[in-house]
């Protein structure tokens, strides 16, 4: 049998998805990578760029294309919208963005396009919404970053303060990709000690694990007052979940998942860990979350449908 050929398509070549094409080549992530934006000067110049890193990590054909290019991707990764402007929630973002995601996810239907669908423009778990809707695609296809950088940054937060890798940290920020997310703080361990059990011998109360959610919630507003936007945090994100699935790992990510019954919800992508394979998302988890937990991922849903409803119907 032919040896599996890993082909992504990135759509959209800004900070973020530069970051993201960055890190694919960084890793040796796909054979193939095709950068797809309107600045057509723009994707040439970093094709170029990008290729002259072969060397240091390992070959792969990266070059400028189209829409058409999608025909054969295993993958399709979407990048392209207006970034926050300081002040500016993700949801603000809901109209603009919604309208250039219109304008990409047919023609890459149009191509013959039967791969995978990952979304990372904000407010993504609205726009990942409507990818799936727009494309008509099995819901299992299309799927977005959801709390996967959200769930980084608690882990660093939590690392730092208690002195541990945060790779160590089991746990999960779920919920919106925004200002309604949550921790599930109650549920996460370290070293299957449960979490708020091994703070509480190192100094640290439940209050201040609250308080590493908030500066959780609030990082990517902080990050950009000081720099004007984030995007190595999310590049890396996309590039983990693009290697799960490009490697065929079922392995558990917090993603942007699309819930059919789990936590009372249906008819919505929202974050919570799933097992992310070549198919997509193979299986949504629902996290046994705490009564206080219950209620934040219903508010954090209740926000979503709202926007759904406003900006799509
Ligand atoms: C952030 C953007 C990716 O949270 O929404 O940094």
């Amino acid at each position: 049998m032919a040896e599996k050929h890993e082909k992504v398509v990135l759509v959209g070549d800004g900070a973020v998805g530069s970051s993201y094409a960055f890190a694919m080549m960084q890793q040796g992530i796909a054979e193939e990578f095709v950068v797809v934006d309107i600045d057509k000067n723009r994707t040439e110049g970093d094709a170029l760029d990008l290729e002259d890193a072969q060397p240091f990590t390992s070959p792969k054909k990266i070059y400028s294309g189209d829409y058409s290019d999608c025909k054969d991707a295993d993958l399709v990764v979407i990048t392209a919208g207006a970034p926050q402007k300081p002040g500016e929630t993700r949801l603000d973002l809901v109209n603009k963005n919604l309208k250039i995601l219109t304008t990409i996810v047919k023609p890459v239907v149009d191509s013959g396009f039967d791969g995978i669908f990952l979304v990372a423009a904000n407010p993504v778990d609205i726009l990942t919404y409507a990818t799936q809707k727009i494309s008509g695609f099995p819901r299992n296809k299309v799927f977005g970053s959801g709390t996967s950088l959200d769930t980084s940054r608690f882990q660093v937060a939590v690392g730092k303060k208690l002195n541990v890798n945060p790779q160590s940290i089991n746990a999960y920020v779920m919920g919106e990709h925004g200002d309604s997310e949550f921790a599930d703080i109650d549920e996460a361990s370290i070293g299957n000690v449960p979490l708020v059990e091994f703070a509480k011998k190192n100094g640290v109360t439940k209050d201040d694990l609250l308080k590493m959610e908030d500066e959780t919630r609030n990082k990517a507003y902080e990050i950009i007052n000081k720099k004007g936007a984030t995007f190595y945090g999310v590049g890396t994100a996309l590039m983990r979940i693009s290697k799960a699935i490009l490697r065929d790992e079922n392995t558990v990510l917090p993603i942007g998942a699309p819930v059919d019954g789990q936590y009372g919800l249906s008819d919505i992508y929202i974050g919570t860990p799933a097992i992310v394979n070549a198919s997509g998302v193979a299986k949504v988890l629902e996290v046994p979350l705490s009564d206080d937990e219950k209620d934040k991922m219903s508010a954090s849903a209740k926000t979503l449908k709202e926007t759904i409803d406003k900006g799509m119907k």
